[in-house]
């Protein structure tokens, strides 16, 4: 974990362009997630969209080391990062905890009938399609997160106000890190 956040910080500062970058979470928002996947319903699949090279994914894991037979499955479209990802979690030694998908999570994330955990962190316009998909099969008392609503408030006002009008979830924007929406379906 550590090496790849002095990576992240590196690529922030030293030009590295935006698709190359790791564009990682910051720690509290990692740790915040695995506090609310170890509260996620016992039944149902466990869901990121956004891997990078992994680090959200590996403090989602913390959770499911508690659990029985519960896999993340987790979506990332490049190639690229996808290596980096199988290599952080074989490094880790949690490869037998975690699904990863190399491909557009968009054809593949509303396939999953029961949903209990879902952290969405990719490009801020895909947010209301992956929402779409996911929230209605969220088992009851699942959890829907989506990060940077506060660092990209203006793109992401309208994906937020209508999670807050969405009968289906209870929904609060929490201020840690950068900003997190967070659902719970009713
Ligand atoms: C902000 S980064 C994710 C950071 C990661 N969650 C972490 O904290 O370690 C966003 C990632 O989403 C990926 N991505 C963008 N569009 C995607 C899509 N449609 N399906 C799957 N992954 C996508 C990008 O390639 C990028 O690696």
């Amino acid at each position: 974990m550590e090496a790849l956040e002095a990576q992240d910080m590196q690529d922030r500062g030293d030009g590295t362009p935006h698709h190359k970058r790791l564009r990682q979470i910051p720690a509290v928002t990692g740790k915040f997630l695995a506090l609310m996947a170890a509260s996620a319903p016992d039944e149902g699949a466990f869901l990121e969209v956004g891997t990078s090279a992994g680090y959200s994914a590996l403090w989602i894991t913390r959770a499911l080391a508690e659990r029985k037979d519960t896999q993340l499955i987790t979506f990332e479209l490049l190639p690229e990062k996808a290596d980096l990802a199988r290599e952080t979690f074989k490094k880790a030694k949690v490869e037998s905890l975690i699904e990863l998908v190399n491909g557009d999570a968009r054809g593949n994330v509303g396939n999953y009938a029961e949903v209990a955990f879902c952290f969405l962190d990719c490009e801020k316009e895909m947010y209301p399609e992956v929402y779409d998909l996911v929230v209605p099969n969220l088992v009851p008392g699942g959890l829907f997160l989506a990060d940077n609503v506060t660092s990209h408030a203006e793109e992401l006002q309208e994906f937020v106000e209508n999670a807050e009008r969405d009968h289906r979830v209870d929904s609060l924007v929490v201020t840690i890190g950068k900003g997190l929406l967070l659902c719970r379906k009713r």
